[in-house]
């Protein structure tokens, strides 16, 4: 489906159900979606319908419902595989994008690894990312007694740059990073941050959960090594994520889990695997969850995911500009809409996030609170947790000054107006 930078956004709405709920007596104003969005009927319908008339277990009998579970499961790799710009073999599906990043990191650490790490070894990532694409290379650094490094961040919210070429350099073996944060919603600049890992021999291994579901991507032009996401943030259910890496790399790769489906031949003295993508899916695998995202892939697709993209930048302007007007309040992260997703994190002078948080419920309105699970961009900004709003396609205008308003409510409630 073509893009046309508009879409129906009271249409869309229509498909989500949750929406037309109330809270606490109050029309439900759901600005959570960077946690965690909500799921269009078309996607639920699938599901239901997969489950309902096709599902058994896949790759793994002669009957007619296995081989229908089969085909649902492989056309869902394909349709997730086009829509980033893959091919099918190079797409795993994971439980979420953190077991994606952790099957990466324990797979490099093991033996038979390419890219084999030890003491003198270097991994690179960046102060501003989720604990998924932290911890995991902390605990590889660890294992290895190779070294973690890290770009740091500027005042106003972005990756500090200027010591690129000594934070990722000779020693490095991998560079990993957000495309777009997940707390301050800048977004990285992919490219140069590739072209460096590539002057250097380094792998590079993005986290797209904050950019895949707002923004069209395509991995093969991104030039990356991998790529990762995660279903429930994209109107599919939890449960499902994916791991995209270039199919040579993926292959030389050792697997993560042992287990039935991702071998070749087993003996009791030692087994060899299966090629990508089963050498990493051990065991039963998330069939239904796969076909409901391949449904969530096609109605994102279907809307048009510059239109999306288009439609938030309206929304985020709007709330940016709406928070500069309001003394007491700060934004953490960049000011504009320039090269930055529509996760907004304040802080609201003189009350606790958490509060900002609680009596915003109050209002039927929901933001996250909390660290956002990324402490370090607390700790580098002095603020002990942030209270986050992050629009996505159903969102609309009339939420955002909801919100602007409820903001005004908290700080005379708390007596910090
Ligand atoms: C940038 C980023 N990376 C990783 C994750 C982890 O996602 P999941 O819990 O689905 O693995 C999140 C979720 O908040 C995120 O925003």
């Amino acid at each position: 489906m073509t893009s046309t930078l508009a879409f129906d956004v009271e249409a869309v709405r229509k498909d989500f159900p949750v929406l037309a709920r109330e809270v606490h007596g109050k029309p439900l104003v759901y600005l959570d979606n960077a946690s965690s969005s909500h799921k269009p009927r078309q996607v639920l319908e699938a599901e239901r319908e997969f489950v309902e008339q096709h599902y058994s277990n896949v790759h793994r009998g002669v009957h007619t419902l296995s081989q229908e579970a089969t085909d649902a499961y492989e056309a869902a790799r394909s349709t997730v595989a086009r829509f980033i710009g893959a091919q099918h073999d190079d797409v795993v599906f994971t439980k979420n994008v953190t077991e994606a990043i952790n099957l990466v990191a324990y797979a490099l650490g093991n033996p038979g690894s390419p890219v084999p790490l030890g003491p003198g070894d270097e991994i690179a990532v960046t102060e501003m990312e989720h604990h998924s694409n932290l911890v995991p290379w902390q605990m590889l650094a660890e294992r290895t007694g190779a070294t973690l490094r890290w770009l740091g961040l500027t005042d106003e919210g972005r990756l500090d740059l200027t010591n690129l070429d000594q934070i990722v350099n000779e020693r490095t073996k991998l560079l990993a990073f957000t495309q777009v944060s997940n707390i301050l919603g800048t977004e990285n600049d992919v490219p140069a941050l590739v072209a460096r890992a590539k002057q250097v021999g380094a792998l590079t291994l993005v986290d797209g959960a904050q950019s895949v579901p707002h923004q069209p991507v395509d991995v093969a032009a991104l030039g990356v090594d991998l790529f990762a996401f995660t279903g429930h943030k994209m109107l599919a259910p939890s449960g499902v994520g994916v791991l995209w890496g270039r199919g040579e790399l993926l292959n030389a790769l050792p697997p993560f889990m042992g287990g039935g489906s991702m071998i070749e031949v087993v003996q009791m003295t030692g087994s060899t695997y299966a090629k990508a993508p089963e050498r990493f899916e051990a065991g039963t695998p998330v069939i239904s969850q796969a076909v409901a995202l391949a449904a969530a892939c096609d109605y994102l697709g279907a809307v048009g995911l510059d239109a999306i993209k288009a439609h938030e930048v309206v929304l985020t302007a709007r709330l940016l500009d709406g928070i500069r007007e309001l003394p007491g309040v700060s934004v953490l992260g960049p000011d504009s809409t320039e090269a930055r997703g529509s996760a907004v994190s304040f802080v609201v002078d003189g009350v606790h996030p958490h509060d900002v948080g609680q009596s915003l419920d109050d209002l039927g309105i929901a933001v996250r609170v909390g660290h956002h699970c990324a402490a370090p961009v607390c700790r580098r900004y002095g603020v002990p947790a942030t209270a986050r709003a992050s629009s996505y396609l159903y969102n609309t205008e009339a939420d955002i000054d909801a919100l602007l308003d409820g903001i005004v409510q908290v700080q005379r409630f708390w007596g910090a107006a």
